[in-house]
């Protein structure tokens, strides 16, 4: 891309078209003090109250710089290189990291070790790339004291609270108000499906594990959805259109939201799944359509609980686990809670957590 003057008209360049640059677009982002506050990278004016029909009087292009004189007075430099991060209309750094694809045969991922001043270092840029990629992340050593995981969660960004409270205990308890406080094996699921806006990604703390079972279980909804999408278009089809209720109550409260079980974005493109075949309910439907919906929910949730697709291990005392709530399923084997304890923390934080700290870091070192 390149940037070109002609009769004081301002060009962009790509190659293939020389369109022409708004010049209200170039006036909105003029940087001088007078324009910009340098602490907050926040405007000093308001383009939104302003005449938008403005001319460029006088522009040129040097040492990197455009400067711009406007017809109603305005004039600034503008840093090219800077400018050249604003071409894009899409964000171009979660996005440029490429998921990749998994199943039971996946090998060698990265542990982290947790360590003193973890959050600002390289390292935790590369653990937020590797979550990026891969839709989880273990990491190991992480203290264990003074419920951590929450100090761990807000370093990164902030706690999501639910009615579980800040952080939520994964004991076997009497009376339990969700499976994951029973001793059962729990399939593969997604947590919370039932709120809008869904929690983004779950934090998983061992405290302590002394039973031989209840080992950890992970499924990519990414690559089963992707593969479906192939192999059998009429389900996928179906799973990404038909919105079902999902539903918790318990005594305090009522939670409910509607989604599909494969959810995409407006390029029909994957965004999120749900599974959580114990709270789910499909609205009444022509009976041929809900045949054709239940065939395809029972071979998504086959393909699901496929060993094939599976990742299985245990966790140990300080490991972390943390996952993408919107694409990975996370289950467990079931345990015999007369061998020891078993206790693990949980939490949750969003997208917005992770993606600032990871642009951050990015800033930061320079990447
Ligand atoms: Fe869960």
């Amino acid at each position: 891309m390149k940037i070109e003057l002609i009769n004081n008209k301002i060009y962009l360049n790509n190659g293939n078209s020389n369109e022409e640059i708004h010049p209200f677009w170039l006036r909105e982002r003029l940087d001088g003090e007078e324009f910009l506050d340098k602490g907050t990278q926040q405007r000093l004016f308001d383009p939104s109250a302003m005449n938008c029909e403005i001319e460029i009087e006088k522009a040129k292009i040097s040492d990197g710089f455009i400067e711009i004189n406007f017809n109603d007075g305005a004039s600034s430099r503008i840093n090219l290189e800077k400018l050249a991060t604003e071409f894009s209309n899409k964000d171009t750094v979660i996005k440029s990291i490429n998921k990749i694809k998994w199943n039971s045969n996946l090998k060698n991922v990265k542990n982290f070790t947790f360590e003193e001043n973890f959050f600002e270092t390289k390292e935790m840029y590369e653990l937020l790339v590797s979550f990026y990629k891969y839709g989880f992340v273990i990491i190991k050593n992480v203290p264990t004291n003074d419920n951590f995981i929450v100090k761990f969660a807000n370093s990164i960004g902030s706690v999501r609270r639910t009615n579980f409270g800040e952080h939520f205990n994964v004991k076997s308890k009497s009376n339990p108000n969700d499976l994951a406080y029973t001793t059962l094996h729990l399939s593969p699921h997604t947590d919370n499906p039932y709120r809008n806006p869904v929690p983004c990604i779950q934090l998983l703390h061992c405290i302590e594990n002394e039973v031989s079972g209840g080992f950890s279980t992970l499924v990519d909804g990414y690559t089963v959805t992707e593969n479906l999408k192939i192999e059998d278009p009429e389900a996928y089809k179906i799973l990404s259109e038909v919105k079902v209720r999902f539903k918790f109550t318990d005594k305090n409260v009522v939670l409910e939201d509607w989604s599909e079980l494969i959810h995409l974005d407006e390029n029909k493109e994957f965004k999120q799944v749900r599974f959580s075949p114990r709270l789910d309910y499909v609205p009444v439907l022509e009976k041929n359509k809900l045949d054709l919906y239940y065939k395809a929910r029972k071979k998504l949730s086959d393909l699901y609980n496929n060993e094939k697709n599976r990742i299985e291990f245990r966790l140990e005392p300080k490991d972390l686990m943390m996952m993408d709530n919107y694409r990975v399923l996370h289950g467990r084997t079931k345990f015999d809670p007369s061998e020891g304890n078993r206790f693990l923390q949980g939490c949750y934080i969003d997208f917005d957590s992770t993606e600032g700290k990871l642009r951050h870091l990015k800033r930061k070192f320079n990447l």
